[in-house]
Parts: structure tokens; sequence; C-alpha cells
């Protein structure tokens, strides 16, 4: 049984390497020069975005210049409207971008005549919210699509449907209609699809967000896996931010078409600056429970009272909160309130809410950076007495 399992593996690996082969080939052929930069690497140049509609120019994208590594899983975030499908469709040129550079692979692709693009298409593969696929063909004939319509023959047509459906466990499944599956089988379907022209890039426009949270973790698991195992680019639209946290290297937020800010996952949600990632980062943080919220007072009468204490983590240089020195500090009667902590990437980040007796010298006391990366004291709760 495992024999098996191994030898799909192996066949679908062997897939990925003859899909960067022959990207290689591509640029070979219609640069002249072997690719010097990593497979399924992405990079925006200036890179501009203006549609015209009857209501006139709608500005969608402004001055992108960012690299997507290839290999890594990168997400893309921002509100409604920000302009994060516009700039994934310009990755597989279904938009044009009106100013910059798109380049694959180092190749610039705003210059690829028609079979250039038809190529550039076989090697970025793109999954929907709404699966996109045929009703009236079976899961086979959806998968076998792609492969079709290239011109591949039956026999292979067969044996790479049949090693891809196995990838993403839809084996015994060919027969079936997308009526008959669930989201999670269908959006498998449209997973499948995506990968049989052995693509070196994967995009995901809110591929998760039409399913349910443990069908989404089970689609999250499998695009986690197929990275890994195909060394596969993925870019990901998503306005999950438990998406980007789970499974994204790097994550880009955009803002009414422009940077907000970027970079590794734990960096940018341990301290995110922008404004604009601190509302999209809302529903992870729970706020200070309401009872206590209700009763603190912003300043110390000078009776005994408790003052709770907010300690941040940035994740930087692998400062974790540690309750010794916290303890050391602030002395042994010290209770733990509430934590908001997380663990992306092996960086520890977040709130950290400790209570403990007001004094006069607490504000002194808690700025001792090995204590955290910001300390703040929230406020005073004075007991009824
Ligand atoms: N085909 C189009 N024609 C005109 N305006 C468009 C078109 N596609 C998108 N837009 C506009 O461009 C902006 C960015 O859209 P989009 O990239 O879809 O944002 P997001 O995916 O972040 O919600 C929005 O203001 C949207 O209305
Ligand atoms: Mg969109």
């Amino acid at each position: 049984m495992s024999a098996v399992l191994f030898d799909a593996a192996t066949d679908v690996l062997t897939v990925a390497g003859v899909a960067s082969h022959s990207a290689g080939t591509l640029e070979a052929s219609f640069t002249g020069k072997p690719a010097a930069v990593a497979a399924g690497s992405i990079r925006f140049e200036a890179v501009e975005k203006t549609y015209v509609s009857s209501a006139g120019p709608v500005k969608a994208l402004t001055d992108i210049t960012i690299e997507v590594p290839g290999g890594s899983i990168f997400g893309i975030i921002g509100r409604s409207g920000a302009g994060k499908s516009s700039l994934l469709r310009t990755i597989n040129r279904l938009e044009l971008p009106t100013g910059g550079h798109v380049l694959v692979d180092g190749e610039d692709i705003s210059t690829f005549h028609e079979d250039q693009l038809v190529a550039l298409r076989r090697r970025v593969g793109m999954i929907f919210q709404h699966f996109n696929l045929l009703s009236a063909k079976t899961v086979f004939a959806n998968v076998a699509l792609p492969l079709v319509v290239a011109g591949v023959k039956k026999q292979e047509v067969k044996e790479r449907v049949a090693a891809v459906l196995k990838l993403v466990g839809l084996e015994g499944k060919e027969n079936t209609y997308p009526s008959r599956l669930s989201g999670g089988q269908k959006q498998r379907v449209g997973i499948a699809r995506a990968l049989v022209s052995r693509p070196e890039i994967l995009l995901c426009d809110e591929a998760t967000s039409a399913l349910d949270p443990e069908t989404t973790l089970s689609i999250l698991s499998l695009l986690k896996d197929i990275n890994r195992r195909l060394g596969l680019t993925i870019v990901l639209i998503t306005h999950e931010m438990s998406v980007i946290r789970e499974i994204c290297d790097h994550v880009l937020v955009l803002e009414a078409g422009r940077i907000a800010e970027t970079g590794r996952v734990w960096e940018v949600f341990g301290n995110p600056r922008h404004e604009a990632t601190r509302a999209l980062l809302k529903p992870l943080d729970r706020g200070l429970p309401e009872d206590l919220a209700g009763r603190l007072n912003s300043r110390w009468s000078g009776k005994p009272a408790t003052a709770l204490i907010e300690f941040t983590y940035t994740g930087v240089g692998g400062l974790q909160p540690d309750l010794g020195r916290i303890l050391a500090v602030l002395g042994e009667d010290t209770q733990i309130i509430q934590s908001n902590l997380d663990r992306i990437q092996g960086h520890v980040s977040g709130r950290l809410i400790v209570a403990s007796a007001a004094r006069a010298d607490l504000h002194h006391l808690i700025a001792n950076p090995d204590l955290a990366h910001a300390a703040r004291i929230i406020g005073y709760d004075t007991p009824n007495v």
C-alpha cells in the first residue's frame, strides 16, 4: 500500500521536475539564455493597473514592487476592493498591467505573444472560490480538460489525471459528477485540474472562502503538502487571517491598491505597523474581558489596588514571555489574567496581561527589555471594600 503511495508521489514529483525543466527550455527558446532565478519566482516591478469603466478610470494598483520567492507560500490580504484579485491576475496575464512589469522566472510576461501566453498559463495554475467546475462533466473530464485542450495523448491523460486525483485524495471519484461532491471535494477537483498541467505556480483567489472551517483546514493542509512535495510556489488571497497564519511564509497587505506592508508572516502579524493590517488582524485579537475593562481606573489612587499590565511580544530576537523573569520583577503574587500569545513560524508574538500589586515604581519596573518588547499599565482595579 505504502509502495503504491510512494509511486504516486514519485510520479508527481517527476511531473514537477518536468515542469521546471520545460519552463527552463521555454526560457531558453524565448530569451536565448537559461533561467538564473528559482523556478516559480515572481517579481512585480512598479506595477500599475487602471481599469477604464463607464464611470471613468479606476486605479486598482499603484507602484507595486515586490518579490515572491520561488517555492514559497505567499499570502495577499487587504480589504475588499484593495486590488488583491487584480494583482493576482497579472501573474497569469488574465489582467495586463497598465504600467510596470511582471516577471515570472525572470521573464517579463508583458511582452509574451499568444503562444507564449498559452505556455505561461500552463505554468501558472489557478483555483477559485466557486471552483469553476463544469457540472455536465465528470471529475475525470473536468481534471483532464486542460490536457485535452493541449492535445495530450489519451493514455497519458489517463495516467496524469489518475496521479493527480490520488495526490488530492480523490481516487475512485473519476466518474462522479460535481453535483454529487461536497464543497471540499469540489475544491480538490479544482486543485487537481490546476495541477494536472504541472504548473510551477498556483494562484488561489479566496479558494477556501466557500468552505466550512474544518474543510478549510483540510484544503490548507493539502496546499501546504503540495507546496512542500512539488516545490510549487503558491500565491493566495484570503480574508481569513488564520489561513495566512497557518500556511503562508510571506504576506503582503494591500490597501487601496498600494503596498501597506509586507514581510514574513511572523514579522507582519507580530508587529503590524499599518492601520489596515491592524484592522484585518482584529478578529484574531481578543479584547480585554468586559467585566475587567468596565471597572478599571486609568490612575492609581495610591490605595491598595491591582495593576493590570500588558506585555507585548513581536517575535523579534527570540524574546519570549518568561514567567520566571516576570515574577522576579513583579513579585510572586502576580497572576496571568489573559493571554493572546501566538507562535508563528517559531516566533512568539502577541500580548500577555498580568495582574500585580499597584506600586509607585511600577512603570519603571516593567520598562525592562528582558521582560517584553513593550509593556504598559492598562489600568488599576481597586477592590470593593
Ligand atoms: N474589470 C474591472 N473594471 C473596472 N473596475 C474594476 C474591474 N475589476 C476590478 N475593478 C476595481 O478595481 C479595484 C480593485 O478590485 P479587485 O482587484 O477585485 O479588489 P479585491 O480583490 O481586493 O477585492 C476595485 O475598486 C474594483 O471595483
Ligand atoms: Mg478579489
